[in-house]
């Protein structure tokens, strides 16, 4: 992470030139995502209108445009892939906030929140089964295999997160298995499905590309969750404490702490329902302890190998907007 920090419309400008090569077709992704998710049940369009109308970055279906446009032009079934890319994420979106008790995504009430447990499940299903149909059609069996593949992976993820029964003795190696599962396995099947659509001999490099990338778009996740507040991630800040998760500020800090702070982490960790000052006394000390610092480093890291990674990819307008999504990534506040 750089030393300084982007303004929030240095940052906005900034996606709009990576997605800038791109653009007719992601215009062309978010009316296909309408297309995919209308049905004629009466609840289901009342949650399809709430989430629809709540705006993510579409970041990973602009990766896979990207990478479908290294040496040609995208065909038509990429935007409809694109589409069911960006569904799949929606779709863990929906259950991870309900698993996670959030109240607020992108800014907007959560479809827990503002429905009902209930039916941020069954929408939740709703959304892969109908992303998994669109999927079926195109009868592309590599991008099958890959999207399946990586679903399959979050839901591990996900799993590995809950079931993390003694969290403080997470380890930084546990830490990144299961980011590669929830996240970067996503990031990886965009860009391979990307080259799959374009030029396949770049597979292996993007997929390589996707990987890192998404490594280190978790970390930094998890950092802006200790340092942004929510009007600026559109996501509750400090929930990850509070819903005792274990992520990287906190893994490296604890491996600096004596005794006494460990004490004030390990009762944050007893308590059923952390208060606000109990949260914000665990960020202190994993700031004082250089968890941060740590934090940021290693998404640095992250981001220079998919760097590397792009290395052998022909110089195009396509290739230099995914190197600024590696700077993005590591920049961004939301
Ligand atoms: C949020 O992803 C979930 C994580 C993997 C951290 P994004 O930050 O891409 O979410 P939207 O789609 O832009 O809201
Ligand atoms: C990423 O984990 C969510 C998925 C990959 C499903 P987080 O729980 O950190 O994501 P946010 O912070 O809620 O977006
Ligand atoms: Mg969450
Ligand atoms: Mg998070």
């Amino acid at each position: 992470m750089t030393l300084t920090t982007r303004t929030p419309s240095a940052l906005a400008s900034a996606l709009r030139d990576i997605q800038a090569p791109v653009r007719t077709d992601l215009s062309a992704v978010s009316q296909e995502l309408w297309r995919i998710v209308s049905a004629d049940v009466p609840l289901v369009q009342e949650v399809q209108q709430h989430l629809m109308g709540m705006k993510g970055k579409l970041f990973r279906p602009t990766l896979l445009l990207l990478s479908a446009s290294i040496d040609s032009a995208p065909p038509r079934k990429a935007i409809t892939l694109a589409a069911i890319i960006e569904l799949i994420h929606l779709a863990t979106l929906v259950h991870d906030d309900a698993v996670d008790h959030s109240v607020l995504r992108r800014g907007m009430p959560t479809v827990n929140a503002l429905f009902s447990h209930q039916v941020s499940v069954i929408m939740g299903d709703y959304l892969y089964l109908r992303a998994l149909r669109e999927l079926v059609t195109l009868g592309d069996l590599e991008a099958m295999r890959a999207i399946t593949f990586a679903s399959n992976e979050m839901t591990l993820g996900e799993i590995r997160q809950l079931a993390a029964f003694d969290a403080l003795a997470f380890s930084e190696r546990d830490y990144e298995t299961l980011i590669r599962a929830k996240t970067a396995s996503l990031f990886m099947a965009a860009c391979d499905v990307g080259a799959l659509c374009g030029t396949p001999r770049h597979r292996t490099a993007l997929t390589r590309f996707g990987e890192r990338l998404g490594m280190a778009f978790q970390v930094a996740d998890d950092l802006l969750d200790y340092t942004e507040p929510q009007e600026m991630t559109g996501k509750p800040s400090g929930l990850d404490l509070k819903e005792h998760k274990v992520t990287l500020p906190l893994i490296a800090a604890l491996r600096e702490m004596d005794a006494g702070a460990r004490v004030r982490v390990e009762a944050l960790f007893a308590s059923a329902e952390p208060d606000d000052e109990a949260s914000a006394e665990v960020v202190g000390l994993v700031r004082q302890h250089g968890g941060l610092e740590y934090a940021r480093r290693r998404a640095d890291q992250f981001s220079r190998e998919a760097e590397d990674a792009l290395g052998e990819l022909p110089d195009c307008p396509s290739r230099a907007a995914l190197l600024d999504a590696i700077s993005y990534v590591v920049e961004r506040r939301w």
